[in-house]
């Protein structure tokens, strides 16, 4: 197996400010989902993970520390981010997008396959950038992610925005990545996204993982839904 990343002790500071404050969370073999209301941590962790920002402590991919490589060794060595907010190339079609990041060889991830896998893609694939919907947009960042090939991807809230119909599709998406033995470390402010696509849940509140539940047992249980995430959740 690989795609395995274990983070121990994960600290970010911002000046004075602790924003990370010592996370510990596993990725083995499994995908798993990180929820939590806005300005708790999870994109600065994204960042962190991804030699983005400055961190201490540690994060390991497949037994290699990756913390202090800088952005370019860690991609190298196997991650890729869906970053929250997607920002594809406004005078870059949907092809051209694809073609910047395909691999040679044959690898598991291909254009050929994106398109079977997102149709609405091929379609658009004379498209610019900016002539895309949101789910367009979202759905050419995870192409783009997947097409390197990582042993591990991280996407940052990739239902955001998105219509009910197009969420749906994106758990689909999401678990079959899962079955491939591809790591997915999945951030998410939509309860049934992260419920639907991983067995176990952690919760950041405030720079820490306040509690790792299971699935089912979030998804059935309004009062921890209520503590630890508040009202703006699961749509
Ligand atoms: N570059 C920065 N400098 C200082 N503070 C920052 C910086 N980036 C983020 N922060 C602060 O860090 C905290 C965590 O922000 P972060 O973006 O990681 O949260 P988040 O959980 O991803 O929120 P959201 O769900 O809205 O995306 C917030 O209080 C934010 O204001
Ligand atoms: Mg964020």
């Amino acid at each position: 197996m690989s795609g395995h990343l274990e983070i121990r002790g994960l600290q970010v500071r911002f000046g004075r400010a602790t924003i990370l404050q010592g996370i510990d969370l596993s990725v083995l073999g499994a995908p798993l989902s990180v929820v939590g209301r806005n300005g708790m941590g999870k994109t600065t962790m994204c960042s962190a993970l991804m030699g983005m920002v400055s961190a201490s402590g540690s994060a390991k991919l497949d037994g290699k520390e990756i913390l202090g490589l800088g952005t370019g060794r860690v991609a190298r060595s196997g991650i890729a981010l869906v970053p929250q907010g997607r920002r594809m190339f406004p005078s870059l079609s949907v092809h051209e997008h694809l073609v910047l990041v395909a691999q040679k060889g044959n690898p598991a991830w291909t254009i050929d396959r994106v398109y079977e896998t997102f149709p609405r893609l091929a379609e658009r694939r004379r498209n610019g950038g900016d002539q895309l919907s949101g789910g367009e947009q979202q759905m050419l960042a995870i192409s783009r992610a997947l097409l390197m090939n990582p042993k591990l991807v991280i996407m940052d809230e990739p239902s955001e925005g998105l219509a009910p119909v197009i969420v749906d599709h994106l758990i689909e998406v999401l678990r079959n990545i899962a079955t491939e033995g591809m790591g997915l470390l999945l951030i998410e402010q939509n309860l049934r996204v992260a419920t639907s696509v991983s067995e176990q849940v952690a919760i950041m509140v405030t720079g820490k993982i306040a509690a790792t539940l299971n699935s089912a047992e979030l998804a059935a249980d309004r009062d921890l839904q209520n503590r630890y995430l508040g009202v703006s959740h699961g749509h």
